[in-house]
């Protein structure tokens, strides 16, 4: 190959073959103002990655674009270098808790069965082999005795662990989690997140929202700091720096460290 004739686009098409989840200039406007604005995001193969911001940052509406859950103004996904559409199967995704109906009457095991129906399709039969993927990844995340509960009937910190099962359920390659630490007990924090470095320790991504500043570095590989637009990104030693924080946050800073609710969105 000609060197000379490597264009920055042939470079870009190499970058994003390379990242399980590429989103290229990504705007969304719910109204007269973009909720984000042309946002790149590149992430690192078998690394969990971290979006911090503000409250009405944009880091659930990035997640949402991402994925297609809603249809972005401008903008473009790649999967492992593919379409959205070819690759859907190998994200799993567990959206904001507080954005569930959790009156649904439905059991905890029929909760994590939820998540296999691309094996199971839709008139599949269930199989004892599927129960029992469903109940392992219960007891993955320490919720193999509440199978038949119903999921309403759950504490907030329970119910967390029930999606992340249902994650565990589907066998993806890319697990993309809005804020899993929000409004949890201290034990099913330290549960999840042995669960997410178990995933990145056998090479799975992992993308997940996260709200609290003083557990960034323990907790994540890289991060992105977002306020409607990218204001850092990268390795958390290089973006996560006091300067970045202060242009994310602004005023907001210090009152996000006192009070880590006031940024959580
Ligand atoms: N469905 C919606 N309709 C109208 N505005 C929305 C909707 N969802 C989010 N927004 C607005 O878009 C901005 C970003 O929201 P969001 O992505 O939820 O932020 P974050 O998750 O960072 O708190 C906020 O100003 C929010 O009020
Ligand atoms: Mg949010």
């Amino acid at each position: 190959m000609n060197l000379a004739l490597v264009t920055d686009r042939d470079t870009d098409q190499a970058v994003r073959a390379a990242s399980p989840l590429a989103v290229r200039g990504m705007t969304v406007s719910y109204g007269q103002t973009p909720a984000i604005f042309s946002v790149d995001m590149t992430l690192r193969a078998g690394a969990m990655t971290a979006i911090v911001g503000p409250n009405g940052a944009g880091k659930s509406t990035l997640l949402k674009a991402a994925l297609g859950v809603i249809t972005p103004l401008a903008g473009s996904v790649t999967v492992f270098g593919g379409t959205m559409a070819d690759m859907r199967a190998r994200i799993a995704y567990v959206p904001q808790r507080a954005s569930v109906d959790w009156d649904f009457p439905v059991r905890v095991i029929d909760v994590v069965m939820m998540g296999m129906y691309r094996q199971l399709g839709l008139l599949g039969r269930v199989r004892g082999a599927h129960r029992a993927l469903a109940r392992d990844c219960l007891d993955r995340v320490g919720m193999a005795d509440f199978a038949h509960r119903q999921i309403g009937q759950l504490s907030g910190g329970q119910q967390q662990r029930v999606f992340l099962a249902r994650a565990l359920a589907q066998e993806a390659d890319i697990y993309v989690l809005d804020e899993p630490f929000a409004g949890v007990d201290a034990a099913t924090e330290k549960a999840i997140i042995a669960v997410l470095q178990g995933l990145r320790d056998a090479g799975k991504t992992v993308l997940a929202v996260h709200h609290d500043l003083a557990t960034v570095p323990d907790y994540f590989d890289d991060v992105v700091l977002l306020n409607t637009q990218v204001v850092a990104a990268g390795p958390v030693a290089q973006a996560f720096t006091e300067d970045n924080l202060q242009a994310a946050y602004g005023g907001r800073l210090t009152t996000a460290r006192a009070d880590p609710e006031s940024v959580a969105g």
